[in-house]
C-alpha cells in the first residue's frame, strides 16, 4: 500500500507551472491514494471557495481517492462570515458529512482530524483546534481499534518533539493542536490509548532535511510534511512524502520537487510495531 502525504499547497494561483509539474510528479509514483494534511489553500490573499475549488482539481487530477483535513488558512474565505460556514463548504467541496472521520486502509485504520476554529479564536487564530466533541470522538475511536492507526492533522500535538518555527507566526503559541485549550490532552489521549502508530503533519513549511522532521514521542512517530509550492516553503526545499506499508514495515520516503523524484538520503524505515511492545 502506497500513499502520498501533501503538506501544505496553498494554492492562489501562482507558480501553476511548477505546480502542475510537482503533481505530474506524484502522479508517476502510482499512489493508492492521497492524504493532505490541510493548508489546501490561504495564507497570500488568495482563499475560499474559487482556490479551494481550484486545489481539488489539482488533486482530482492524481486520479486516485484524497483525504483532506482543514488546517488554519483553508478558513481565510472572505466570502464566509463564520468558521461554520467556511467549514461547510470545505466538506461539501469533499463530499463529506463530517470534519473528522475514520476509514480502513487495508490493515490500518486511518483517523482524520479537523482543524474547527479561524475566526473564533480568542488567543490566536492560527492554532489548529480540535473541540470536545471531536476529541471524545478521537478517544473513542482509539478504544475500539484494533487495527493500527495512521492520523491526519494539521499539526502535532504538544509533546511530539517535532521541530517548529518560533520566530515565525508558528511561535510557542500556535505550533501544536490545541495548545491553548487543555494543552496536554491529546499527549494523554495517545499515551492511554497506544495505537497510533505514525501521526502526519504540516503546517511549517519546513522540508524534510532536519532530524526532527520525524520523531517519536508519546507513543507513536510523528511525520512532518513539507510544501511542494515554490512560493510557500521557508527553507528553499519543496518535498512531499512517500509512504510504503507493508505488514509491519513502514518506509518514509521523500520526493524532492526541484530534483523532481526521491531522494533516497532522506528515506527512513520506521519500526511502526507498537512501541514499548
Ligand atoms: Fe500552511
Ligand atoms: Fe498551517
Amino acid at each position: 500500500m502506497r500513499f502520498v502525504v501533501l503538506g501544505d499547497l496553498h494554492w492562489d494561483g501562482r507558480c501553476e507551472a511548477a505546480v502542475r509539474e510537482a503533481f505530474a510528479d506524484l502522479r508517476a509514483l502510482a499512489p493508492d491514494f492521497i492524504l493532505s494534511v490541510g493548508d489546501l489553500t490561504g495564507g497570500s490573499g488568495v482563499g475560499g471557495g474559487k482556490a479551494l475549488r481550484e486545489a481539488k482539481a489539482l488533486l482530482d487530477g492524481l486520479g486516485v481517492p484524497v483525504h483532506a483535513v482543514a488546517g488554519n488558512h483553508d478558513f481565510e474565505g472572505a466570502e464566509f462570515s463564520t468558521d461554520r460556514e467556511n467549514l461547510d463548504d470545505f466538506l461539501s467541496v469533499f463530499g463529506r458529512q463530517t470534519p473528522w472521520y475514520a476509514r480502513d486502509f487495508g490493515a490500518w485504520k486511518g483517523v482524520f482530524l479537523c482543524n474547527e476554529r479561524f475566526r473564533d479564536h480568542t488567543v490566536q487564530r492560527h492554532e489548529v483546534y480540535l473541540s470536545p466533541a471531536q476529541l471524545a470522538w478521537f478517544e473513542e475511536t482509539l478504544a475500539r481499534a484494533s487495527a493500527p492507526v495512521f492520523v491526519v492533522c494539521h499539526a502535532s500535538p504538544l509533546g511530539s518533539g517535532l521541530r517548529i518555527l518560533p520566530e515565525l507566526h508558528l511561535r510557542g503559541g500556535n505550533a501544536y493542536v490545541n495548545q491553548n485549550y487543555e494543552p496536554g490532552r491529546i499527549a494523554h489521549i495517545l499515551l492511554s490509548h497506544p495505537g497510533v502508530r505514525l501521526w502526519f503533519s504540516g503546517h511549517t513549511h519546513l522540508g524534510h532535511q532536519y532530524p526532527d522532521a520525524i520523531s517519536r514521542a508519546l507513543g507513536a512517530h510523528f511525520v512532518h510534511c513539507g510544501t511542494l509550492h515554490p512560493g510557500q516553503n521557508r527553507d528553499g526545499k519543496r518535498h512531499s512524502r512517500v509512504v510504503d506499508l507493508v505488514g509491519e514495515g513502514c518506509t518514509v520516503a521523500t520526493i524532492d520537487h526541484d530534483l523532481r523524484r526521491l531522494d533516497g538520503t532522506l528515506e527512513r524505515k520506521i519500526d511502526v510495531r507498537r512501541l514499548g511492545a
